[in-house]
């Protein structure tokens, strides 16, 4: 017996239905992280090592969480991460993500590694709908420029490069499946290895050389903005705004590469007072993913100074148990949660969430 979806009352819910709901091998792929996920539970506990420091007798009346994202208006500071494969978890893919992106207006990130061909995530965007590309470098430079040179030319609005994943970390849930997807669209252009997981059969073409000094050639082949996705620490970020990249993600790819990241809420408070000291604080926007699941965790990032937070797995879990419905219901309880926490820490918009709002000093502390 599947809960019905007024049952799923938080986003966490939806995982536990996924759970049961999805074929192992695409529960596999989706929930796997690297060796003993050590990471994965971080990037939801380190929230937890954050408090509330609300101020009172504000006129709340009228709460306003909406923003902008590299210059795009958005109505809530979220938005929808890439995460590769989504035939895995519903028939129709990515485009489920994109209506839902659509309905909530928030921003989508179109992956590299989508299940649905790209110009299919484009064609199901209303006009005016904001997406983004999420880049793999592949070792073939002129299939890279080809990409992202198509993707500006049909309208993406930001360029997100992948920069932890030199080579993909070791998913044992995911390994232990045997991949035998043939829904994916994938743009490798090389024969496939199925013996080692989803992630390993389709990551063969990333660049391992991929360095700083490709980012001007980036710079060349672009106007979108660019932004470095996997940044996990405050030097980088430095570098990162002196290299005149537009952004940053701090991420540790859902706990999926690295093991033993650091969560990127924790990066964030190393950064933000580095930035600040350095006068960078306004050259480049700060993006962290990575473990968000409830409007708090949204709040507590952006007190600590993150433009806004990417969300990956939650979405995933609902569109596979509930398709779009489901999606468009997660992202309602988020709405619903965020004008809840506005109200309840004392801001009436985003500009006044700040750091005093928060009390982080356990955070480094584990
Ligand atoms: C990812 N992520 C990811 N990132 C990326 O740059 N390219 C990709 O193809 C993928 N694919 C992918 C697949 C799946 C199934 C997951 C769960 C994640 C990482 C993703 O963009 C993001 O960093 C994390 O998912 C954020 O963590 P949460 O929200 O899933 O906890």
């Amino acid at each position: 017996e599947m809960p019905l979806l007024e049952q799923c009352y938080n986003l966490l819910d939806f995982e536990a239905v996924a759970r049961r709901a999805m074929k192992k091998t695409a529960w596999g792929y989706y929930s796997s992280a690297a060796d003993d996920e050590i990471t994965l539970r971080e990037n939801h506990s380190a929230f937890h090592r954050i408090w509330f420091r609300p101020r009172i007798l504000i006129d709340v009346e009228k709460v306003d969480f909406s923003t902008t994202m590299l210059g795009t208006p958005c109505s809530i500071p979220f938005y929808v991460t890439a995460t590769a494969l989504g035939k895995l978890g519903h028939v129709e893919g990515e485009v489920v993500l994109t209506r839902s992106a659509h309905k909530h207006n928030v921003v989508q990130m179109i992956p590299t590694l989508a299940s649905c061909a790209f110009d299919e995530i484009v064609d199901a965007a209303a006009p005016g709908q904001v997406q983004w590309l999420q880049l793999y470098v592949n070792k073939d430079r002129a299939i890279t420029q080809r990409i992202v040179q198509h993707a500006e030319k049909r309208g993406c609005k930001g360029l997100f490069i992948t920069v932890d994943a030199p080579q993909l970390g070791r998913r044992e849930k995911d390994m232990r499946m045997k991949f035998t997807d043939q829904g994916s669209n994938v743009q490798s252009g090389q024969a496939t290895d199925n013996s080692q997981g989803a992630a390993r059969a389709i990551s063969s073409f990333i660049d391992p050389s991929l360095s700083w000094a490709d980012i001007p050639w980036f710079r060349s082949i672009t106007k979108m903005p660019i932004v470095l996705k996997g940044v996990q620490r405050v030097e980088d970020v430095v570098k990162a705004a002196e290299a005149g990249v537009q952004g940053v993600v701090l991420s540790n790819h859902g706990g999926r590469q690295l093991e033993f990241a650091r969560s990127a809420v924790e990066v964030l408070a190393e950064t933000m007072p580095v930035l600040r000291e350095l006068g960078l604080e306004d050259k480049i926007e700060i993006y962290v993913d990575g473990g968000v699941r409830r409007a708090t965790d949204i709040l507590k990032a952006l007190c600590l100074g993150a433009k806004g937070v990417g969300i990956g797995r939650p979405f995933l879990y609902a569109m596979s148990a509930y398709g779009q419905d489901g999606v468009d219901r997660a992202m309602q309880l988020l709405k619903d949660e965020m004008e809840m926490g506005m109200r309840l820490i004392g801001a009436r918009s985003i500009a006044e969430l700040n750091p005093s709002m928060v009390d982080a000093r356990s955070l480094f502390s584990h």
